[in-house]
């Protein structure tokens, strides 16, 4: 036991555990991979379970069918982690806005946050009850996996939770009610996203208490900032969740993807998070000479590769592991695409990338 621990750790003996040693930038034998939305429509077998829950949100409602969804593509695939099956959304939902999914229209809340008065009537919510379902899942799938490979817990964060909270749900106007806020009444925008803050923290806390190996941060609609707003309406209160969370739980590594971050990759390492997640805009090589001695880098293949030749699938892969450049301890790379897999991916495209990722990760070695 070390001192100083706040919360008891859950000793493991990973089959695998090349992910965690490439956040820890150890040497690892060659590139480990998962894609983000792995479980997700591209598989029939996820459709079913989906058929089977009745819609999204049951199915994000049962821990038992939530497993089921996130080891498919750990068996299908072998990918290197697991990502617990669940969705940024059941945060806001638990405070009461009312998630639910329009057929091809995304997320929709019933209530939105339309002026002051909604964000001080906000709750105050216990997340270990509210999100019961969530650490119940997470329990479960750590089970099943039964160390196989390590399972990522996440949350949305506190700048892109509220890019919905405000918006309704999905936005056509790149969130523009919001982002006007920032100029008008920005002492709404900074009210409403500490008290999102700290639901994040104590969402991620009880998933790493629940089992959750690494915690991944979503922040989608960063990019939408414009770069004086960036570093007060993001990136101070991702420090906040990573500052908390790193007290808390010294051993969990944490990842910060930030979706058109590109040009703020040395603000978001100086978060203290353990990696840095990269979309398909960024320069793997580039971004490992600015920021990859203090932070794994995870990414960053255009999920569009996906839906196109094999010989091309390999060929990107290719490209990808070599603009990052050899593996050596110190430095560390997480192979993922750079945003979420499109549901119109062949399945059998999948298994080229994985391949192709073990192949040339190995030969670069
Ligand atoms: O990666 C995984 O496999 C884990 C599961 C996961 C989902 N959503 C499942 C999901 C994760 C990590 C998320 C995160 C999430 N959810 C984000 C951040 C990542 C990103 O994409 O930027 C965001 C912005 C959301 C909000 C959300 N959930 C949207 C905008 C949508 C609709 C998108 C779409 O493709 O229709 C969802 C729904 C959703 N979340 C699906 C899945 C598999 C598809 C819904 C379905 O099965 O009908």
């Amino acid at each position: 036991m070390l001192f100083g621990r706040k919360e008891p750790i859950h000793v493991t003996n990973l089959t695998n555990d090349l992910f965690l040693r490439a956040l820890r930038r150890e040497a690892v034998d060659r590139t480990p991979v998962w894609l983000m939305r792995q479980a997700g429509r591209y598989l029939p077998e996820y459709n079913a379970t989906r058929k089977k829950a009745g819609n999204f949100m049951a199915l994000c409602k049962s821990p038992d069918l939530a497993c089921e969804v996130t080891l498919q593509p750990i068996d299908r695939y072998g990918f290197d982690a697991a990502i617990l099956f669940s969705d940024i959304l059941t945060v806001p939902d638990a405070l009461g806005l009312g998630l639910h999914f329009v057929e091809g229209e995304g997320p929709r809340f019933k209530k939105a946050i339309g002026s002051e008065a909604d964000i001080r009537g906000l709750p105050a919510i216990d997340i270990e009850h509210e999100l019961g379902y969530v650490g119940e899942a997470v329990q479960t799938i750590r089970r099943a996996l039964n160390d196989r490979v390590p399972l990522i817990g996440f949350s949305g964060s506190p700048w892109t939770l509220v890019c919905y909270m405000v918006a309704g749900g999905s936005s056509s106007d790149d969130f523009l009610k919001v982002r006007q806020w920032l100029y008008s009444r920005h002492d709404l925008v900074l009210l409403l996203l500490e008290k999102v803050t700290d639901l994040v923290i104590q969402y991620c806390a009880m998933q790493i208490r629940k089992g959750a190996q690494a915690i991944m941060l979503f922040d989608s609609w960063g990019g939408l900032l414009a770069d004086a707003q960036f570093g007060r309406f993001s990136q101070a209160f991702l420090s906040k969740v990573v500052a908390a969370l790193t007290q808390q739980f010294p051993d969990t590594p944490s990842i910060v993807f930030v979706k058109g971050g590109g040009l703020w990759l040395e603000r978001i390492a100086a978060t203290g998070c353990t990696a840095l997640g990269v979309d398909w805009t960024v320069n793997l090589g580039q971004a490992r000479v600015r920021v990859g001695s203090q932070c794994a880098i995870q990414g960053n293949l255009d999920p569009a590769v996906l839906l196109g030749h094999p010989d091309h699938i390999r060929a990107e892969v290719a490209r990808t592991i070599q603009s990052f450049g050899l593996l050596e301890p110190g430095v560390g790379h997480i192979f993922n695409l750079g945003h979420g897999i499109s549901q119109f991916t062949p399945p059998e495209n999948v298994q080229c990338l994985v391949q192709a990722v073990r192949e040339f990760s190995s030969r670069s070695n």
